[in-house]
């Protein structure tokens, strides 16, 4: 392993995400509510064709999206995840999703062709030219590549203005991330390794694969959402930096500690966060190519 842990050298392993999906769900952040109108007049869905939603975690896109096509298949590596994913079909009545357990690399499968391939705040995690190229040869004519990115709150900052001010403070990240330092040393950890970077430059990835340059644009949100330390605590779960399996038999302590800072920093319990705005790039097939 590199010694600064950069995301070249890192190296994937089935325990990146371990001990997370049981804290998915009630620890992240919603998507905006704009999510699925928005990709619908991007990509001019009309109900028809498949969704193929690669990295889908417990299913959070590949659910939103379910009524905008035919099929929807949602695929991961993480068992667990799929687990949390059809529960959450369930319980949405969501009737037309399938779900399968693989990695990305390992594409095409059998899996058919789709109309549309999403990628949300997971794409950073594979061999993205392998995956590009495979994803490439899935789609139908006509077809597009989606990455949905929803950069971290305070990435955007709060606006602390008097109309504005959220009426709780905010999770106490910096307090937060010393502590996990403190546990897991100062590297970032991802699985069994370390991963102190993260790639950029997806629009080249895609070009190379041989998808037309990429469109961006913005859904936004940027509604306060009120977050119980139950929620805070799932959302340093749910985090590969975080995830349970990363503390061993110091899972408990951690998280009784992080409990009591979380006692510190808001006595009410309760914290504020304003949702950031989501950035969808969208890579069409170039014309006249089939996947
Ligand atoms: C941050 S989560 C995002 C989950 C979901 N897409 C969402 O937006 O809520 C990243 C997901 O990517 C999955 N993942 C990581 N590496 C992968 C790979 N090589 N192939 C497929 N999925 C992968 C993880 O198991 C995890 O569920």
């Amino acid at each position: 392993m590199a010694a600064n842990g950069s995301w070249e050298e890192w190296r994937w392993d089935e325990t990146l995400f371990a001990g997370a999906a049981a804290h998915y769900l009630k620890g992240r952040l919603p998507y905006a509510d704009g999510l699925a109108d928005a990709l619908t007049e991007a990509l001019a869905l009309d109900g028809r064709g498949r969704l193929l939603d690669v990295g889908c975690g417990p299913g959070v896109v590949t659910l939103r999206l379910a009524d905008r096509f035919q099929a929807v298949v949602g695929l991961d590596p993480d068992v667990d995840m799929l687990d949390e994913a059809e529960r959450e079909a369930a319980r949405l009545k969501v009737t037309n999703a399938t779900w399968v357990s693989m990695r990305a690399e390992t594409l095409p499968g059998s899996l058919g062709t789709f109309r549309v391939a999403t990628f949300a705040q997971s794409f950073h995690w594979m061999d993205r030219p392998t995956v590009a190229a495979a994803v490439k040869g899935m789609l139908e004519a006509g077809g597009s590549a989606v990455l949905i990115h929803a950069p971290s709150y305070r990435e955007q900052g709060v606006v602390q203005t008097p109309t504005q001010d959220p009426p709780h403070p905010l999770p106490p990240d910096t307090a937060i991330g010393e502590l996990r330092r403190s546990y897991l040393g100062p590297d970032t950890r991802a699985g069994q390794g370390i991963r102190n970077s993260s790639p950029d430059g997806e629009d080249v990835v895609f070009r190379a694969a041989g998808f037309a340059p990429g469109r961006r644009f913005i859904v936004t949100d940027g509604r306060v959402l009120e977050r119980t330390a139950d929620d805070v605590v799932a959302h340093t779960f749910s985090s590969s930096s975080t995830a349970p399996h990363l503390f061993g038999s110091r899972a408990d302590e951690f998280e009784s500690e992080l409990r009591n800072l979380l006692t510190q920093a808001s006595r009410s319990g309760l914290f504020s966060v304003r949702l950031p705005d989501n950035v969808i790039t969208i890579w069409d097939l170039d014309s006249g190519a089939t996947g």
